[in-house]
């Protein structure tokens, strides 16, 4: 197996041929995948035809499934979900704000993969960050302030009753089940060093990010505030541009992203697995 890489000349990201995920892949293979993932953060595979179960088997490639709370999986397939949106749908788009998947977890996932299966022509891009980038050139005095300190996670802005996905939610086609136990928190270090690459990197962002521990609640929210316009400039993006029957995976521990609308009126619809924490 050669891989053919091509970079997508932004901040990340790489698209890679030569490889079909529909068939068991040898261990030197997913090492192979691994190494360029790790180095780009964001892949695509383009043109891969995957059953559900033949993306199960990709998925478990990299790590064990992660535990995805608070959005019902797909009849027959625990660790699926579908992300889905109608065409006649008025809801806000899903997830169009930035994050780094499940980041409130104790043990939050590695990665994510999503299977493009219904993709509109135009619209629906996935933005992504470059968090290696942003701290590398973050300004000294906000890398001082951030130093050693732990951002408090939550899922509860999101997912509980009273959250942006909770009971005054209508109208999506998303089998979002919001829950009081998204009020839980979780500390993770601002600045974290990546498990396999030793690089260090911001991790997570306001949004799942609800304050800074130890610090006063308005002043840690300023501060939270502050990194978020830093870590989300253009500079430190990639624009991901879908087509049917792609795959992506993308590394949650050195990367955010978000969703973008832009294709009203047309039908779209992914299905996501996360990759456990090793
Ligand atoms: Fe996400």
């Amino acid at each position: 197996m050669k891989l053919d890489i091509t970079p997508s000349g932004q901040s990340c990201g790489a698209s890679v041929r030569g490889v079909d995920l529909s068939r068991p892949l040898l261990k030197e293979a997913a090492a192979a995948i691994r190494a360029v993932w790790l180095e780009h953060q964001v892949l695509a595979f383009p043109d891969q035809k995957l059953t559900d179960e033949q993306l199960e088997d990709y998925t478990l490639n990299f790590g064990p499934f992660g535990e995805d709370p608070f959005i019902a999986p797909i009849p027959g397939h625990p660790h699926i979900i579908a992300v889905k949106r109608k065409a006649d749908e008025t809801s806000p788009i899903f997830a169009e704000s930035w994050h780094t998947d499940w980041s409130f977890q104790a043990r939050p996932p590695q990665g994510t993969c999503l299977y493009g299966k219904t993709i509109p022509p135009t619209g629906g891009d996935t933005l992504f960050t470059n968090q290696y980038l942003a701290l590398e050139q973050i300004p000294a005095d906000l890398r001082k302030r951030i130093e050693g300190k732990r951002a408090i996670h939550s899922a509860r802005n999101a997912y509980a009753p009273t959250g942006f996905y909770g009971a005054g939610d209508k109208g999506r086609s998303m089998d979002i089940r919001p829950s009081d136990d998204a009020q839980a928190t979780q500390a993770h270090p601002i600045i974290r060093k990546h498990p396999e690459t030793g690089r260090e990197s911001l991790f997570g962002c306001a949004g799942y990010i609800v304050g800074i521990e130890g610090m006063d609640p308005a002043e840690g929210w300023d501060l939270v505030s502050e990194i978020y316009r830093w870590q989300t400039r253009p500079q430190f993006q990639y624009r991901h541009k879908w087509s049917p029957d792609m795959l992506v995976m993308w590394d949650n521990r050195c990367t955010l992203h978000m969703a973008t609308g832009g294709y009203a009126g047309l039908d779209r619809m992914l299905h996501r697995t996360t990759i456990g924490a090793a």
